[in-house]
């Protein structure tokens, strides 16, 4: 079995494992990347790493719509459920295991509010072990934070989905240094560029700024499927 990877634009996934479809941060309506509209795309699972509206995204009516599970942090959980949609709260460092596979939430350096003001929590990226065993980091929006030392020696991820946007996130070259020298992974899928004038990074400067690497980066374009 394997996992299938589409990247929908900005930091917007699709996951598909073990027959489940999972959306993360599913961003579509004003996302100018977005290959897909909100009302079409296949969902049993959304997970939201934080609470802006680049990411909770149509998070409420695609959950609406298909009856998906949405998995995030213990307030940005409640704040959909009040939305009217199914939800499963968790916290940074628990983990849970869902039928798509074990999922933790773990740091990211950034914030969190919701659209509408709420207090969204702390920010998370997603530490997902497959059924299969496969190790995916989702770093979420993030800056560079020292632990992504102990994500790469502790968790040793096979895949990584790392933003390179900078101004909001890391940029080219802090995302550059976790992943040679902490995370190490055998795959590096870079996002959250390109969408707004702010995300100057791109992948180009990305790869540049890794050098020498064993890590194979995958540019996706928006829409784009890969499997492992
Ligand atoms: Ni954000
Ligand atoms: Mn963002």
């Amino acid at each position: 079995m394997s996992t299938t990877f589409t990247w929908y634009g900005h930091a917007a996934l699709g996951l598909e494992t073990s027959g489940y479809k999972i959306l993360v941060d599913p961003f579509f309506s004003g996302n100018p990347a977005a290959s897909i509209s909100a009302d079409k795309v296949p969902a049993d699972f959304i997970l939201i790493t934080h609470g802006h509206g680049d990411h909770v995204g149509d998070a409420v009516s695609i959950a609406k719509r298909t009856g998906a599970l949405v998995i995030s942090n213990f307030e940005i959980a409640n704040w959909f459920e009040k939305q009217g949609t199914k939800s499963h709260g968790q916290h940074l460092g628990g983990g849970f295991k869902h039928p798509f596979g074990y999922l933790k939430l773990t740091l990211a350096l950034h914030g969190s509010g919701l659209p509408d003001g709420s207090y969204g929590g702390n920010p998370a990226g997603f530490l997902l072990t497959t059924v299969d065993g496969q190790k995916l980091y989702i770093a979420g929006d993030t800056g560079l934070f020292g632990d992504m030392k102990l994500i790469g020696e502790y968790y040793k991820p096979d895949l990584i989905l790392i933003p390179i946007g900078g101004h909001f996130t890391m940029g080219p070259k802090d995302a550059a240094y976790a992943t040679n020298k902490w995370l190490k992974p055998k795959y590096a899928i870079p996002m959250h560029y390109g969408t707004n004038p702010f995300l100057k990074g791109t992948p180009k400067e990305y790869i540049e700024a890794l050098g020498n690497t064993d890590t194979k980066v995958l540019t996706l374009n928006p829409g784009e499927q890969v499997e492992f």
